[in-house]
């Protein structure tokens, strides 16, 4: 490879590093070999750094404890196996320079440690690791083989142990012209090894954990290279451990602060040492899978992307002792924190975390940091009481949220701390650089905690997973594409009626209604449901309830307004209606008109008992809990106006005998925006368990609330299994028919809202893209937050090169359609598109401001 045609002297360097695993098959060199050649054709030098076959280096530190010679040599002809099998697999000669590696390997092994200098043996021989796959390598890749031990030096750093200057030495590299021309000297292509250096005597030392990163990063910082790739298995640093939560981000984009922290604070990809040395030369850091190398990956650098402060990653470190010193009358006494952590000093411990009071101290110790056993714990403790009373609590974990900005992001955590409400959090901690914030927790509840905090976040857009350029697709997405990929919505294919309709006036909503009839097919497919309803409230469009009705669906009704559009455009399909705080007059008039009418209180009952006599009635419950897109939108627990409380279901039944009436429906609805699909089946079983107490019901009502995906990467909601879910029960209560009544689901989609660019302005570090609609017109982002796709349907094929507040006339700052939206950089008059508009947008329009109400149009 290197005898390729002459390189300029100022070709740049690209450093490629490998790990074990990446090193270890025939297949993953071949990978290698096309990596290098592609950034060889790209006009740059090329060094490969290598670690050790995966497993090797462990193979080796346990051999080196061996005493006896015999199973030492052992041990030296199953790694002999591992390596002449690998060099058949590549096709390589018998006679190269791996076996003269092996060879070495065998003599070292074969005289044992030196009893004065045993760490200096053990160096020795963990360097051969690195040494025989990058022969290897060399033979393989046609490469000049580079010494590392030649280039790297170690310092030994004051207060260092012995143990620590061999076996976890540390580098101080800068960049030098020299070196980097030197190495031109021996070609294009070079491969060396990782995790090994030489000290200043020219011994081999170590570089401790991680470090083969941190043997490629100083090699990009010496050459000044145009960048070091970090190759491994998984495509790049993600927003969570993926291994805990599928639905982590990849992070696109981070700088070296960011990702330094997100490395220190539990992140395995990358050794949190490995950043230091590129920060001064500004060398970025790639991180790519070998095995998938067009995935796009993580770039780490020092340019930060125009863009609104994000949380970039929750992570999370185990292990975390927490020592709580209460002061004993000597708090505020000059010298009183000196005195604890020179005591903290005096046991070799390092502190992490430092929550303070006026009486209390807490801190933390990080068990990677930190030699931590119960002896220093107690030798520690026993000091420590001296001075004050002490408390240790462990084990716990401490999770970190981390992102740049993190103090302007605290708006976005009140769903995140109301989780943490419900756990034990001992400390919060927020460090000083702005970049993070810590709760330390027990370690047993932090596993099922990750997941919750990160969709949390997501939720509340506080991971702004929607902004292409700082975040990518979820693991599960990358390596999981099982789920299919959802079809394109149906606007993309009628751009033109579409301006065609907006010249007509906007703001303007358009209902498309082979999407709302498609929604209903595959509501209807579902096996398990005996009647539909369509919650009308979402949209009540006369052309909308005449399609669901021929649809076979039955119409949910909630105010003498519903009924009599449900009445006019729909005649022949059945009603419901469950109104809610309605007064007296609502009740009388649905009552006299036939209607089927559902209590949710005592009240109706009890002061106008009379209208129910002899009548069949349903009964809304509060099962206890609400769910949902928002908490405005939870209609259930005891923060929710809705339903019976489950405690007066016996006075509620008492009263309906009094007036001889019958509760045949038991109806619950506990929220909105719900992509789980095991939420129904969960209402559906406590219903019917409920239900023989009531003895003369014909149904269970299960409710609406089905949710659409509303962020990028949300996973819709698994139709069939909820299907299977509720057959399961179904089995059990087949006397019940089984009804639902969903809204959302069933016409979301199908609307946008076209509106108009008015005015453009840039103010501070934002530029505001003013449109005709508003709040007035469509109020979901101001009141919940909800987060509607935007897109330039006039500047449909330029690119999103612009980042805008998309935001309205109306006289209030909350007027916000979409923030921090990549969008073509527009101009008055362009034709601006919001997604989802369906559902609860044109029937929550006002006019405030005495703004008109949108125009409304449906396609056929
Ligand atoms: N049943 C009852 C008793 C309801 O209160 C509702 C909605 C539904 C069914 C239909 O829920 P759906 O399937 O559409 O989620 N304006 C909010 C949603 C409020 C829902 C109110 N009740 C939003 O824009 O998200």
């Amino acid at each position: 490879m290197s005898e390729a045609q002459p390189l300029p002297e100022s070709a740049p360097w690209i450093v490629l590093k490998f790990g074990g695993s990446s090193v270890s098959t025939a297949a993953r060199w071949a990978i290698i070999r096309d990596l290098a050649r592609a950034r060889r054709a790209q006009g740059a030098r090329v060094l490969v750094v290598v670690s050790a076959l995966a497993g090797v280096t462990d193979a080796l530190k346990s051999l080196c404890a061996e005493p006896d010679v015999a199973p030492r040599l052992l041990a030296w002809t199953r790694i002999e196996a591992r390596y002449a099998a690998l060099a058949a697999a590549l096709g390589l000669r018998e006679d190269a320079t791996w076996r003269a590696q092996l060879h070495s390997l065998h003599v070292l092994l074969t005289a044992g440690a030196d009893a004065h200098d045993a760490l200096r043996w053990q160096a020795a021989v963990m360097a051969h690791g690195e040494l025989l796959s990058s022969a290897l390598g060399a033979d393989y890749l046609r490469a000049h083989w580079l010494d590392a031990r030649g280039v790297l030096l170690a310092h030994a750093q004051p207060n260092q142990s012995e143990r620590m200057r061999r076996l976890a030495a540390s580098l101080d590299t800068a960049p030098d012209a020299a070196v980097s021309a030197a190495l031109a000297r021996h070609g294009n292509v070079l491969i060396t090894q990782g995790f090994i250096a030489r000290d200043e005597a020219g011994d081999t030392v170590l570089l401790g954990r991680g470090g083969s990163d941190t043997s490629a990063a100083h090699f990009g910082a010496l050459l000044r290279a145009a960048r070091v790739e970090i190759w491994t298995d998984v495509a790049g640093m993600f927003s969570a451990n993926p291994r805990q939560v599928p639905d982590a981000r990849l992070l696109r984009r981070l700088d070296y602060e960011e990702a330094q922290e997100i490395a220190t604070t539990g992140a395995k990809v990358l050794h949190a040492r490995c950043l230091a040395p590129l920060r001064a030369p500004r060398v970025p850091l790639w991180i790519k899978d070998t095995e998938h190398p067009d995935l796009v990956g993580t770039v780490i650098d020092a340019e930060s992307v125009s863009a609104s402060p994000s949380v970039k990653a929750l992570s999370m470190r185990k292990a975390i002792t927490l020592v709580s010193m209460e002061s004993i009358g000597m708090w505020q006494q000059v010298g009183f924190l000196a005195d604890v952590f020179a005591q903290f000093k005096r046991h070799g411990l390092s502190v992490d975390l430092i929550g303070s009071a006026e009486t209390n101290v807490t801190v933390s110790l990080d068990s990677t940091e930190n030699l931590l056993d119960s002896d220093a714990l107690a030798a520690l403790a026993a000091d420590l009481a001296q001075v004050c009373r002490v408390k240790v609590i462990a084990p716990c974990a401490a999770v970190t949220l981390v992102g740049r900005g993190m103090r302007s992001m605290l708006h976005r955590l009140e769903g995140l701390l109301a989780e943490l409400g419900g756990e034990r959090v001992h400390l919060i901690s927020q460090s000083s650089n702005n970049l993070n914030l810590t709760f330390v927790v027990d370690e047993a509840v932090a596993d099922a905690l990750l997941p919750r905090m990160h969709a949390l976040l997501l939720q509340a857009g506080a991971l702004r997973a929607d902004d292409a350029a700082l975040f990518g697709p979820s693991w599960q997405a990358l390596y999981a594409p099982a789920v299919a990929a959802a079809s394109p919505p149906w606007w993309r294919g009628a751009r033109a009626r579409l301006l065609d309709a907006a010249a007509r006036g906007t703001p303007r909503y358009v209902y498309h209604l082979p999407s709302v009839r498609a929604h209903a097919q595959a509501l209807r497919a579902l096996g398990a449901v005996d009647r539909w309803h369509y919650a009308l409230k979402a949209n009540p469009h006369p052309a909308l309830l005449a399609a669901l009705a021929a649809a076979g669906f039955g119409l949910e009704c909630v105010s003498p307004g519903e009924l009599d559009a449900a009445r006019s455009h729909a005649p022949q399909a059945p009603r419901l209606f469950t109104p809610n705080f309605a007064p007296r007059a609502d009740y009388a008039a649905a009552l006299a008109a036939g209607e089927l009418v559902t209590l949710d209180a005592l009240h109706p009952l009890q002061h106008w008992g009379e209208l129910f006599a002899a009548r069949e009635i349903g009964l809304r419950v509060d099962l206890g809990s609400g769910v949902g897109h928002h908490e405005k939108v939870r209609t259930g627990g005891s923060a929710s106006k809705f339903g019976l409380p489950l405690g007066d279901i016996d006075a509620f039944l008492a009263l309906t005998q009094r007036q001889g009436a019958r509760v045949v429906v038991l109806h619950a609805h506990l929220g909105s925006g719900v992509l789980d699909a095991a939420h129904w089946p969960r209402v559906y079983a406590q219903l019917a368990s409920l239900a023989e107490r009531i003895g003369t019901l014909r149904a269970l009502n299960i409710g609406g609330g089905l949710g659409l995906p509303q962020r990028a990467g949300e996973q819709p909601l698994d139709l069939a299994a909820l299907d299977a879910g509720l057959l399961e029960i179904k089995r059990a209560y087949p006397q019940y028919e089984l009804w639902m009544e969903p809204g959302r689901y069933l016409v979301a989609e199908a609307g946008v809202l076209l509106a108009r660019v008015t005015q453009l302005k840039s103010k501070d570090a934002r530029t505001y893209l003013g449109v005709d609609a508003g709040m007035h017109t469509l109020l979901r982002p101001a009141l919940y937050g909800a987060r509607h796709g935007i897109v330039n349907l006039t500047r449909a094929e330029a690119p999103a090169d612009a980042l805008y507040q998309v935001v309205g006339p109306i006289c209030e700052s909350g007027d916000v359609l979409g923030s921090d939206r990549r969008l073509p950089a527009a101009q008055e008059g362009d034709v601006m598109l919001i997604e989802h508009a369906g559902a609860y947008g044109a029937t929550m329009a006002s006019n405030y401001n005495l703004r008109g109400l949108p125009l409304e149009e449906v396609f056929e």
